[in-house]
């Protein structure tokens, strides 16, 4: 199965580096929106990221512009849809917004097209059916930074074809990324649930005043050479999406250790989401 054009839906966080990826691996890419302003943000946020790295010399000029020539942006979906070999849907993690958008795509994006969704909380068995072509369906789970992190899991789900897995195994590699195939649908992927056990751990430690949240997230660096400490990270993650998630997982699995704890609950009720607002389990000044 040729890939050649990507259309990827949702320009936020996620969105907007996944299609910068796929631009800079060669791909004719569109980045879709509902919200013309979001998409001149992202369009402002990857021009300068794309600088910086230029300046830095660890990108050619030539290239960095060829990328963002390959770049296009569009508010409609159904027009861009229409050419594209792969769809990834990378918008806001509600199951009735993905299914609009999976019933949409059935209808406009070519036959031979395959929808992936970005999502970490769905299973794409449960929007599957309303593609009418299931067997072109797949998770495709990026990581935060997607533009730096190497890690894309491919979740099929049950009728999830094994061309549908080797075709977005291979743009993943072109992509530069390490993919890895997770063959069940549970809760939490293999990624999310590893990260959720250490910050239930961290958590743990925290609210029973062993350490302050500094010491514990130098000691993930320090002895455990994790690239950043629990806190940190969930700090960049977002603390709503952090919470989002243990919902998702704890509604799904029923278990009590899934339970959102009730520290990042707090936080996420007194608007401290982590770094996109300033401020999470550390202040930020942007
Ligand atoms: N966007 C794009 N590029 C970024 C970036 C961002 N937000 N943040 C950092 N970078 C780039 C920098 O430009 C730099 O590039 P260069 O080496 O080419 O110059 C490189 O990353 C390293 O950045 P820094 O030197 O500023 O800082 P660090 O060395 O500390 O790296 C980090 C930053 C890459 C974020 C690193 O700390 C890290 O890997 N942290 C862990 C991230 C992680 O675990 N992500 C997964 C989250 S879970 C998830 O996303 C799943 C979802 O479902 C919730």
């Amino acid at each position: 199965m040729m890939i050649e054009r990507i259309l990827v839906i949702g320009a936020g966080t996620m969105g907007r580096q996944i299609a910068m990826s796929c631009a800079l691996a060669g791909y004719a890419t569109i980045l879709q929106d509902v919200s013309a302003q979001v998409l001149r943000e992202a369009r402002a946020e990857l021009e300068g990221w794309a600088a910086s790295r230029v300046a830095k010399g660890k990108m050619a000029r030539e290239d960095a512009e060829l990328a963002l020539g390959r770049l296009s942006q569009s508010t409609d979906l159904e027009r861009s849809a229409g050419q594209a070999d792969l769809v990834i849907e990378a918008a806001v993690e509600q199951r009735e917004i993905k299914e609009r958008i999976f019933a949409q795509l059935g209808c406009v994006a070519p036959t031979h097209a395959i929808l992936a969704t970005n999502s970490s909380t769905l299973p794409s068995s449960a929007i599957a059916a309303a593609s009418g072509r299931p067997a072109l369906v797949c998770n495709m789970h990026f990581f935060n930074p997607a533009l730096v992190m190497k890690c894309v899991e491919i979740v099929r789900n049950g009728q999830t074809s094994d061309a549908t897995v080797q075709a977005v195994m291979g743009v993943a590699k072109r992509l530069g990324k390490e993919p890895v195939l997770v063959n069940k649908e549970i809760p939490g992927f293999i990624a999310n649930r590893i990260m959720g056990a250490i910050n239930r751990e961290a958590l743990e430690l925290a609210e029973a005043g062993v350490a302050s949240i500094d010491d514990i997230d130098t000691t993930a660096r320090t002895a455990l050479g994790h690239p950043m400490g629990p806190f940190e990270l969930m700090d960049l993650v977002g603390l709503d999406v952090i919470d989002f998630i243990a919902q998702m997982t704890y509604a799904q699995s029923g278990e009590e250790q899934d339970r959102p704890h009730q520290l990042i609950t707090e936080k996420v009720r007194s608007g401290k989401l982590g770094r996109k607002s300033g401020e999470g389990f550390y202040p930020y000044t942007h």
